[in-house]
């Protein structure tokens, strides 16, 4: 039989994209394993480091933590960030008043455990306009304001606002899209900046340090906690190297005058998070894959104590949500359960103590550019 010319043009083609797409899986997987291979040498470095002297304040601020720590307080002691602690920053990006909190309890914990790297809250200039004569500010913006004046005197916090995209003729923007994540982008000064995906509870700061050390290949690298089968959600730690080249490069691919969060996020490289089956270290975790845990030996309390961040999720931990609706989110092995609970015990709990504020009621939540704001006057 016979092919027509359209027909081997078919073929061909079809031969060609089935080539390059195994070219493609190739490279991809040569990357992923190059990467990977950093990662786990850099979390478990060949070399042994180094005899530290005493007076090194890494190995200081953890005298007496149990074993297992110290490796990392070894690590990050014999090896600085590119640049030094000077050019590495934690950064946080709140466009919503509920995520304010959030984002101070890290920087909170990242004071007490002595994290060398900078710190960084953007946040929408908006905020700090000034009320017309013979009005009050608006009360959310009142609270927020009183917490970032706070992060900055009591954690060391830099404020800088951003300004918000401009409208064009249309639906009004979402709080996403008006602050959008390409302004991680912009801090050029620095080599590296550390963003944790709001809300989560950093447990353990000294494995989130070590991510500043460790050598990137592409300017963005997204790190999600290993899922279910290789499922890989969204990324709840993203690393970057500013630079006005990264912003340009990223920024001229994205649809012309808009900046979505989720193009961006697409050219994001991911990894899933490393974790050490030695040390018993994990870097990330998430709320909502507690669940797939409950099968293995799955231990609430040494989880609790060897996980650096927990991202949390589903439902939203700020939040005052029905017991019930809880429960039925919940995982169901004892042990996640447990871990789950403790989790969202945690982040309420600091909620309090550091910024003063209650859980806010879900029930006044009206949907207000796409996303949850409460009328509610904030305590
Ligand atoms: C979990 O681990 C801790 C020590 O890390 C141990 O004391 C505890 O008994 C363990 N719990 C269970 C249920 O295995």
């Amino acid at each position: 039989m016979l092919l027509t010319s359209g027909q081997i043009s078919v073929a061909i083609s079809s031969t060609v994209v089935a080539i390059f797409t195994f070219l493609l899986f190739l490279s991809g997987y040569v990357l992923q394993q190059q990467t990977v291979h950093s990662l786990q040498a850099a979390i478990h470095p060949k070399i042994a480091p180094p005899q530290i002297p005493t007076t090194n304040p890494v190995l200081a601020k953890h005298f007496g933590r149990p074993p297992g720590h110290s490796f990392y307080d070894k690590y990050l002691a014999s090896n600085r960030p590119k640049g030094g602690w000077a050019k590495s920053a934690y950064v946080q990006l709140v466009r919503r008043h509920v995520e304010v909190c959030g984002a101070i309890m890290g920087f909170a914990r990242l004071e007490k455990e002595e994290s060398m790297a900078q710190r960084i809250i953007m946040y929408p200039r908006e905020w700090d306009v000034k009320p017309e004569e013979g009005k009050k500010r608006d009360p959310h913006v009142e609270t927020s304001r009183r917490l970032l004046r706070k992060a900055a005197k009591d954690y060391r916090v830099m404020l800088q606002p951003i300004d918000p995209i401009p409208q064009a003729a249309g639906s009004p923007l979402t709080a996403e899209e008006k602050y959008p994540l390409t302004n991680l982008l912009s801090p050029h000064h620095y080599n590296r900046i550390l963003f944790l995906q709001p809300s989560g509870l950093i447990l353990d700061s000294t494995p989130l340090d070590l991510l500043f050390t460790l050598p990137m290949e592409s300017p963005m690298l997204g790190l999600s906690a290993p899922g279910l089968d290789g499922e890989r959600g969204q990324p709840s730690i993203i690393l970057l190297q500013p630079s006005k080249q990264a912003y340009q490069d990223v920024v001229e691919s994205l649809p012309e005058g808009a900046y979505p969060d989720t193009e961006f996020l697409q050219r994001v490289t991911m990894e899933s998070a490393p974790t050490d089956s030695e040390f018993h270290t994990r870097l990330l975790a998430e709320t909502s894959q507690l669940d797939a845990e409950s099968v293995a030996d799955f231990n609430a309390t040494k989880f609790l104590d060897t996980t650096a961040y927990v991202h949390i999720s589903d439902p939203e931990p700020e939040y005052d949500i029905l017991r019930q609706e809880f429960m039925r989110a919940m995982p169901s092995g004892k042990q996640a359960r447990k871990a789950w609970e403790s989790v969202y015990a945690r982040f309420r709990d600091a909620r309090m103590n550091i910024c003063g504020l209650d859980l806010q009621p879900v029930e006044k939540a009206v949907d207000e550019g796409g996303g949850k704001e409460v009328i509610e006057e904030l305590k």
